[in-house]
């Protein structure tokens, strides 16, 4: 952890904690790195169901091609947020009032999921046009994944034998403009795999088009590109992906390639601050009772993983009594949720740790407070903190 969010973390309050700490520095540090890392062909966009608190999406509006919304509630919050910034809107399940919505905020390309979607935009088409990207469940295997969204029975985008019936639909309404394809089949995949599920799925993609005597302009990967919660040092291998898509790039002229992900642009750079509340023993095993829990970060519980977490002690101690601690033992993290699910992590060993001593859990900054479930048991929200100590730009002498 840097030096500067240390200390900050170090000096938050008692009636501070719970808090989310957001290192914008670290965020802005990384997503121009992963720019930097792919070639001009790729446009990046930001998938905004990871986190779309609004000054993570400010930082990241200057780094990226767009934000990918999957609801009309994200399509206006980007709206609000960053205007005029590209959107692609996807998801399943889009209401005739959400594509509506789309279509007056003029969004960048609109990704179908089924033929029903087809049907309903064509009736709203009225003196509009939209671009439009296909979105295929295409059979590929994709061995062992966290989130597999495709390459099997799904409720996600189309099945390729159907689209011969959206391609008749379209070649019927010259007010959508079909530019490609769009393909999100799982989370968390490294760099090698999704690589390898790129070329598979540009080489369908290729013949697909020529067997319809279409132009491919575009094909979206999605997102999903992983991330290890056993290593938050380690991240997604960004310079390995875009020299990878850069190869494949030159096998597909004029072939423009998009990518959407979302986990690994935000996830390190959120932190969920706690503190001890109690430490107690039972059979013969240590439990850590956090302010807070999973109600406020629910990643833990919904991935049955350990989120990795730094002790930063509190040295000070005024009470009358011993100091619950515990030592050189394995600890379970719990919240203070009646639940036995409300574990942030499992017999982790800890050096020492005692009542009054902060926790500070990475990798928090994706996925994390928005799919939490906030009301449950009334305890307080957190309170949210960003840390940006980006250079003041210089001003210009009047
Ligand atoms: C269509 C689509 N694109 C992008 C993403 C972002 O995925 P990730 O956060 O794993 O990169 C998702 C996540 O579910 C998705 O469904």
């Amino acid at each position: 952890m840097r030096t500067e969010l240390l200390q900050y973390i170090d000096g938050l309050d008692a009636e501070d904690l719970p808090a989310y700490v957001y290192d914008l520095s670290d965020l802005r540090e990384h997503v121009t790195g992963i720019r930097a890392a792919l070639p001009e062909r790729v446009q990046l966009l930001y998938a905004a169901k990871a986190n779309s608190d609004p000054r993570l999406l400010t930082v990241l509006s200057d780094h990226v091609d767009g934000f990918e919304v999957a609801s009309g509630g994200e399509l206006h919050h980007i709206q609000t947020t960053c205007p005029g910034t590209p959107i692609a809107f996807g998801g399943p399940g889009k209401t005739p009032a959400e594509l509506e919505q789309a279509l007056q905020a003029g969004v960048d390309r609109l990704h179908i999921e089924s033929e029903q979607e087809l049907h309903l935009l064509t009736g709203l088409l009225v003196e509009r046009t939209v671009d439009v990207l296909l979105r295929v469940n295409l059979p590929i295997a994709l061995g062992p994944v966290a989130l597999a969204m495709g390459g099997r029975p799904s409720p996600f985008g189309l099945d390729p034998g159907h689209l011969d019936r959206c391609l008749a639909l379209i070649a019927d309404e010259p007010r959508i403009r079909l530019r490609g394809i769009h393909v999100h089949l799982a989370s968390g995949l490294d760099a090698t795999a999704h690589l390898d599920l790129a070329a598979q799925v540009l080489t369908w993609a290729s013949e697909w088009a020529k067997e319809n005597g279409l132009e491919l302009a575009e094909v979206n990967l999605g997102g999903g590109m992983g991330v290890d919660y056993a290593r938050p040092d380690r991240r997604f291998d960004w310079a390995a992906f875009g020299t990878g898509l850069r190869r494949l790039l030159e096998g597909h002229p004029g072939l423009t390639l998009r990518i959407e992900p979302g986990r690994s642009v935000t996830v390190h750079c959120g932190r969920y601050v706690t503190e001890v509340l109690d430490i107690k023993r039972s059979r013969g095993h240590a439990f850590a009772v956090l302010r807070g829990g999973t109600h406020h970060l629910r990643t833990p519980a919904t991935k049955q993983h350990d989120q990795p977490f730094t002790i930063v002690p509190a040295d000070s101690w005024d009470q009358p009594w011993e100091r619950p601690q515990a030592q050189n033992e394995p600890v379970t993290l719990v919240g203070q949720l009646c639940t036995p699910k409300d574990v942030l992590a499992r017999s982790v060993q800890v050096g020492r740790l005692r009542v009054g001593d902060k926790i500070a859990f990475a990798m928090a900054g994706a996925y994390a407070w928005n799919i939490s479930h906030h009301d449950f048991l009334m305890h307080p929200a957190p309170r949210f903190h960003h840390l940006d100590h980006a250079p003041v730009p210089a001003r210009p002498h009047p």
